[in-house]
């Protein structure tokens, strides 16, 4: 038995009670525990990297905010299911700062986090044209929005994009558009778990076919901002966050204010459909909604029917925070760019070891330093890698579980990193590389 840093015995012993039967297969949530038993068995602390949760203090702005709006009362009170007037104002005025995109503050609807945004979409999307009942996702994907599909019995379909970038995504997309059962196109920009941000050209084709098969594109966008390549931090200033929205008018975007603004813990995001969208009118809709009109069926149909809307206090903070960075006398990036440094000194760190990045350009650019990476083992499948790192002290989820057919790749999250471990994380690898050459 080689020398690891964990001993063997302590975890294939609870490994083995765990009832896992392939590390490599088990869900987040599993793994989390797992490695929580066998840091409190070996006493070694673990270099977390599979939770894709904000590492950051919440932005200070919002937090008084929503102190002050808890003062006046607000939690009394049932919050407007379209939101309040000042949050809907903000988040029309943001937008059209930071995306350089005009909308109607009517079509920026808070949502409970943009898990809630991209639940309500799915429902009330599958519903406007009969014929129409799948969601198309651009993989690799977030798969809690896969498992919001199962929950609700929906169908879907999914490709990997890592063969078909660049030109060759219109192919792609138009095989199964083509088909006319595709109510929607999903993708997370920049992505997770890839951290891959989609180039101008592959917008616009994303844009061009969403416009040919009228089908609406639902764009993620839970990491606002966040290609540090480009810095789009000033207030209608380009460049811009980049968006199929200035493609096609058939958009809807999330918003979140979990990771941009490190306000997770309130559940807030904001759901932003294009003018022509929020107003169309599909009579498939009436059964279920009673009104045609796709913007007001969100609203009153499915919000409604979900939260009844969102935390009157949260949203008084997302309407501070958006009107602090609308006013430029807050700059949200600086805050968060401590996670494209951070990426930056660990990628270097599993390179330097014999590891390589799996997704790894967009176009000819060398992918952004972000909130994630993903990284392979030469010849090793991410399974057996996912399940040896329990030996080192390292901790990450196998990219097959995010739709990628990358079958020898992991994500690696840099956020519950502190740099303190960053010596830990090279004695480990170093070790690793050793012990696997
Ligand atoms: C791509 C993507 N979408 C949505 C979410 C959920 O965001 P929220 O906290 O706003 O619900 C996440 C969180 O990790 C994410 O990575």
């Amino acid at each position: 038995m080689k020398n690891t840093p964990i001993p063997a015995a302590i975890v294939d012993k609870i490994v083995a009670e765990s009832g896992i039967k392939e590390v490599g297969k088990a869900s987040i949530r599993e793994v989390k525990r797992l490695i929580n038993q066998i840091e409190t068995a070996s006493g070694e602390e673990f270099v977390r990297m599979e939770m894709g949760i904000p590492g950051l203090p919440a932005c200070r702005v919002g937090v008084e905010a929503q102190i002050e709006a808890l003062k006046q009362g607000v939690a009394a009170l049932y919050p407007d299911i379209e939101g309040i007037p000042a949050l809907k104002n903000e988040a029309a005025r943001f937008v059209k700062n930071f995306i350089d995109l005009d909308v109607n503050p009517e079509n920026c609807i808070p949502t409970v986090g943009s898990m809630m945004g991209g639940m309500a979409g799915f429902m009330t999307f599958v519903r406007c044209r009969k014929e129409r009942d799948t969601t198309l996702f651009i993989d690799p994907g977030f798969p809690v929005q896969k498992q919001q599909h199962r929950v609700l019995g929906l169908k879907y379909e999914t490709f990997d994009v890592y063969e078909h970038r660049g030109q060759k995504l219109r192919a792609k997309l138009e095989s199964y558009l083509e088909k006319g059962n595709i109510h929607s196109i999903m993708y997370s920009n920049p992505n997770n778990p890839s951290w891959i941000c989609f180039t101008d050209e592959e917008l616009q084709i994303i844009g061009e076919v969403a416009n040919k098969y009228d089908v609406f594109v639902f764009e993620d966008l839970a990491y606002f901002g966040m290609d540090f390549r480009n810095d789009i931090s000033k207030p209608g200033v380009a460049p811009f966050q980049p968006s199929v929205g200035k493609y096609t008018e058939n958009y809807a975007l999330l918003i979140s204010g979990s990771k941009a603004f490190s306000y997770a813990g309130e559940r807030i995001a904001l759901m932003v459909m294009s003018n022509k969208l929020y107003k169309r009118e599909f009579p498939d809709l009436v059964p279920y909604f009673r009104m045609s009109q796709l913007g007001r069926a969100i609203i009153y149909g499915t919000v409604y029917a979900i939260s009844s809307g969102v935390s009157h206090s949260a949203q008084y903070a997302m309407a501070a925070i958006l009107k602090a960075c609308n006013d430029g006398t807050y700059n949200y990036l600086d805050d968060v760019r401590e996670y494209g440094e951070k990426a930056a000194i660990m990628k270097k760190i599993f390179m330097d070891n014999g590891f390589v990045i799996v997704y790894d350009k967009d176009g000819d650019k060398d992918l952004a330093d972000g909130f994630y990476f993903t990284v392979a083992y030469p010849g090793m499948s991410s399974d057996e890698l996912l399940h040896e790192f329990l030996y080192y002290g390292i901790s990450a989820i196998s990219l097959t579980t995010c739709g990628s057919e990358r079958t020898e790749g992991l994500r690696a999250c840099v956020s519950l990193t502190p740099r303190r471990q960053f010596p830990i994380l090279e004695e480990r690898l170093k070790l690793f590389n050793e012990n696997h050459k």
